[in-house]
């Protein structure tokens, strides 16, 4: 490592990484950080026979700070491997953190990556850091391998952008079409609506704005990790386009009961590089722990969604975790699909050849000791369903409503200060739970909805009452 900041980074994170120990919460089989703390997955891709995830990670504290690239590897997106770093911010136009990005990966193996260098220059004006102050600087680097990456290239910065955004823009998403690429990046505009700029290339290289996508009416005031993707919709016979963002400022009506920032998608009518227009908003996840999710395309074709198993910002929940000197996980990675109009979401198929020791009951079902599982309820035919996890966590579907409440709402309990989320839903046929040691995710009827937690059980335990549906447990293990 010739850069001496990035050589010095580099000996002390592994002189902290060698001191990790994450305590009786470690997650067996969803990506964490190794020490400190995790946040966006970044440069999700598949090399050959590898899944590659990256993560924003601050190894020095678990309560965030500067942010490098944390690099796990997978053979199957269950079970994930730590690598090291992969990029430092260790250039004057990183310097602030290597924020997030994404890869592509090119027909001869070479992985491209871009991502966000943000600056915070040193406050001599008094910026304000939104309309002043920052550098949102676009950087190209190449790998082989997806460990080792060449020396960095900025392609865009604060000029290339549109004169009525702030210094806010950031988190490239980029795709191919043909001989074309395409990069969605998320920004905050001067009127304060957030947005997505379109950038169009020929060489990876030089891009050039080509079109700018918002919602008909304001909707937040900044749109992070924008994603866009096509899933065909085989039982309609067409494709869904998805743009996937993160709002961050959405107020009033429903917005107030659910989660500081939101991770949701519209599904785009016309054509996203020029005329288009979105359907309504539709969040990924309505649990309390999940943001800035990335997709990436399996080489044999499946379209995959991980997601931050995190919220930032966050005043009124925590993470016991901390007290281990470690803070946030991805979630388990999900298959998306498309039927008949409805975006699905479902854990990857690989996660099932690690149920053992399957339990299956009627109407109801406890089990104890469920540190690790994945549970299916099928066929709920009566307007009941209820299910407590670890005895304070409970799943209910109830005046046309299915929650996720924890009963115990202290700081210091299993839901560490969490309370209650829901989304409204007419018909309940199919749940399904997947348990990690501090982390819960619920699928309802085959991942219309979809609700994420973190938990901090003292014992494990899970109780299902569900007349006439058949019940089954496995334990995970990974
Ligand atoms: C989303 C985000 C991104 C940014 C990154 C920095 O959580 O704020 O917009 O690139 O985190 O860690």
């Amino acid at each position: 490592m010739s850069n001496p900041l990035a050589a010095d980074l580099d000996t002390l994170r592994k002189i902290v990484e060698s001191t990790a120990n994450h305590g009786r919460f470690a997650q067996e089989f969803h990506l964490t950080p190794p020490v400190g703390w995790l946040n966006d997955p970044n440069g999700l891709a598949q090399l050959d026979d590898t899944f590659h995830a990256y993560f924003q990670y601050s190894p020095f504290n678990a309560a965030g700070g500067v942010k490098m690239w944390g690099h796990s590897t997978s053979q199957d997106m269950v079970i994930w491997n730590y690598e090291g770093t992969a990029l430092y911010p260790d250039q004057p136009f990183d310097v602030g953190g290597v924020y997030s990005g994404s890869a592509l990966v090119e027909d001869d193996g070479t992985m491209h990556v871009f991502y966000t260098g943000n600056v915070k220059r040193e406050d001599t004006e008094g910026y304000d850091y939104v309309m002043s102050g920052r550098e949102a600087n676009t950087i190209h680097v190449t790998s082989k391998d997806g460990q080792n990456f060449s020396h960095k290239r900025l392609v865009l910065d604060n000029a290339d952008y549109p004169e009525d955004d702030t210094n806010h823009v950031r988190d490239p998403k980029v795709w191919r079409s043909g001989k074309k690429y395409y990069m969605v990046q998320g920004a905050r505009r001067k009127d304060d609506t957030g947005e997505v700029l379109v950038f169009e290339s020929d060489d990876l290289d030089k891009w050039h704005l080509v079109n700018r996508i918002t919602s008909d009416e304001p909707f937040g005031y900044m749109w992070e990790c924008p994603d866009y993707f096509e899933v065909a919709d085989d039982a309609r016979g067409d494709i869904a386009q998805i743009l996937s963002v993160s709002p961050q400022g959405l107020r009033g009506g429903d917005w107030d009961r659910r989660n500081v920032y939101q991770s949701g998608y519209f599904v785009l009518q016309g054509d996203v590089l020029s005329e288009c227009k979105l359907n309504p908003f539709a969040l990924w996840d309505a649990g309390f722990d999940f943001y800035a999710p990335q997709t990436f395309e399996t080489v044999g074709g499946r379209r995959i969604l991980i997601g931050w198993m995190g919220m930032p910002d966050e005043k009124y929940y925590s993470n016991l975790t901390v007290e281990d000197g470690w803070q946030h996980c991805f979630t388990i990675p999900r298959e998306i699909t498309a039927r008949n109009g409805r975006i699905l979401q479902m854990p990857v198929r690989e996660l099932e050849r690690y149920r053992h020791n399957g339990r299956f009951s009627d109407a109801a079902l406890r089990v104890e000791d469920t540190k690790c599982f994945d549970m299916e309820v099928v066929g709920i035919q009566s307007r009941e369903f209820k299910a407590t996890i670890a005895d304070e966590l409970v799943l209910t579907w109830e005046s046309g409503r299915f929650a996720m409440r924890f009963t115990n709402q202290g700081e210091k309990s299993v839901g560490a200060g969490r309370m209650q989320r829901f989304e409204r839903l007419d018909y309940l046929n199919k749940v399904r739970v997947v348990g990690d040691a501090s982390s819960i995710e619920v699928f309802v009827n085959d991942g219309v909805l979809a609700f994420s937690t973190r938990y901090y059980p003292t014992t494990y335990s899970v109780d299902v009452k569900a007349p006439s549906a058949e019940i089954r447990i496995w334990d995970i293990q990974a």
